[in-house]
């Protein structure tokens, strides 16, 4: 059996010893239990679970067939959603090409540039990416499961004017994709208005859990990736996970992070030293802030790459309030084996360095760091992983989707609602008029 994700608190072992991961273990059987069992709250959200083993073949199949289409047929793919319906696509784009995949047509291949787009209310990013979109041919998905949130609403009236503006509406049935839920809501109303296709948001599976369904597939499909492979790897770390439940590395991770809230660190940053997983991370925060983060409870998820933001956060990280951990994503197989040039004069007095490779220069800044936050009271978590392709994305999404409800349900919260983001909606639709929202 494949081992792409493990995890190690060795590292942290200054602030957990063997005996309290013993007791929290108790605690932690709970809630593997409760989600094995599927008894806990919002237990109507756990179909992300059997996913990997039960997806709809045919419904991938039209995944994969619309994204060759859309790549035969488009120089521009805009993506419309946001939080669930767009961090997960953005994520595995950069994680698996480049953030600079628009950019390089290496990475491309011949596939569509992607634009991200209704994770906002700019309007300067609406017109940007219509600017950019001039003199190229262009398709759209629209990803939203409960189909009214405001922002990609917004983002696709526009959209869609200046697609119409553009194109007949017989050619619109071949160029807008509606990604939602499978019976109500406004958009899947459009979509059937307009004769879009049109893929499902399992009634089952929340936004932040939905990245290995339609809603992440479909944009990666259209950029070639491989996407059944991701739900492998997904699947083959759902066998790992349940194979052994006393050592699975999930609920571990899940045990000494809670372990780490207790003990007063309220701040979990997830590190990784290549930018590339920087959307990683903003998926990540995601999934955990919005699942834990309610009734008072909860670890703040904060992310950082290393080097960058050591030289910005590095300072608290070192010396600031002690009240934060890290939890550092490590890539097994290096990448980018540049290695240092040797320069005759050596006025920049670098050639100590030269022949080195940019993994082994990484390696010696990644350890200097973690021994030098521990001294300064930051200690370090590590998820292991061995390297960027679909299998091992599909495999970490699991791995922390697991980790996920298991810290929630540790903690005494359901992981599968988002109660205080209405809070924000409420007000807004006031101020906005929204019919039914007046004071
Ligand atoms: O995780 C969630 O459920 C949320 O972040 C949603 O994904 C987000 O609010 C977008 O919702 P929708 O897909 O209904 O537009």
């Amino acid at each position: 059996m494949e081992n792409r994700v493990t995890f190690d608190y060795s590292k942290a072992m200054q602030f957990i010893g063997e005996n309290e991961i013993t007791s929290i273990k108790a605690i932690a059987e709970t809630a593997k239990n409760i989600l094995v069992e599927k008894s806990g709250a919002g237990n109507d959200f756990l179909g992300w679970i059997d996913l990997p083993d039960n997806y709809d073949r045919e419904e991938l199949k039209r995944i994969q067939a619309a994204g060759d289409r859309i790549a035969e047929s488009s120089d521009v793919l805009i993506v419309i959603g946001i939080g669930g319906s767009y961090l997960g696509a953005k994520a595995a784009l950069d994680f698996l090409r480049s953030p600079y995949y628009n950019s390089t047509d290496s990475r491309r291949k011949g596939r569509p540039e992607i634009y991200f787009l209704g994770n906002s209310f700019s309007g300067e990013e609406i017109a940007d990416v219509l600017g950019l979109c001039e003199g190229k041919r262009v398709s759209v998905n629209v990803i939203s499961k409960s189909g009214t949130t405001t922002e990609p609403a917004i983002a696709f009236r526009f959209v869609r004017e200046y697609m119409e503006s553009r194109y007949s509406a017989e050619e619109l049935k071949h160029r807008i994709f509606a990604t939602t839920d499978r019976k109500k809501g406004a958009l899947l109303t459009l979509a059937k208005q307009n004769g879009y296709e049109t893929f499902v948001i399992p009634d089952d599976i929340g936004g932040r859990f939905s990245v290995l369904t339609a809603v992440g597939l479909l944009p990666l499909a259209a950029a070639g990736c491989d996407v059944r492979k991701m739900l492998d790897g997904a699947k083959a770390e759902k066998e790992k996970l349940f194979a052994d439940p006393k050592n699975n590395p999930a609920y571990r991770y899940a045990v000494a992070r809670t372990h780490m809230l207790n003990s007063g660190k309220g701040v979990e940053i997830l590190v990784s030293y290549d930018p590339y997983l920087r959307s990683f991370i903003e998926w990540w925060k995601q999934l955990f802030g919005e699942s834990e983060g309610k009734d008072g409870k909860g670890i703040y998820p904060s992310g950082c790459i290393f080097s960058t933001d050591l030289h910005s956060l590095g300072q608290y990280i070192q010396d600031g309030r002690r009240v934060l951990f890290e939890t550092v994503l490590e890539q097994e197989e290096p990448c980018g084996e540049l290695k240092v040039p040797t320069d005759a004069a050596d006025a920049d007095g670098l050639n100590y360095l030269a022949g080195m490779t940019m993994p082994e220069i990484t390696a010696k800044a990644e350890l200097g760091t973690k021994l030098a936050h521990a001294e300064g009271g930051t200690d370090s978590l590590i998820v292991n992983f061995d390297r960027k392709d679909e299998f091992t994305f599909g495999a970490l999404c699991y791995f922390f989707f697991i980790a996920c409800a298991a810290s929630a349900y540790m903690l005494g919260v359901n992981p599968f609602n988002q109660p205080g983001v209405e809070a924000y909606k409420r007000k807004m639709f006031e101020l906005l008029g929204k019919p039914g929202y007046q004071k």
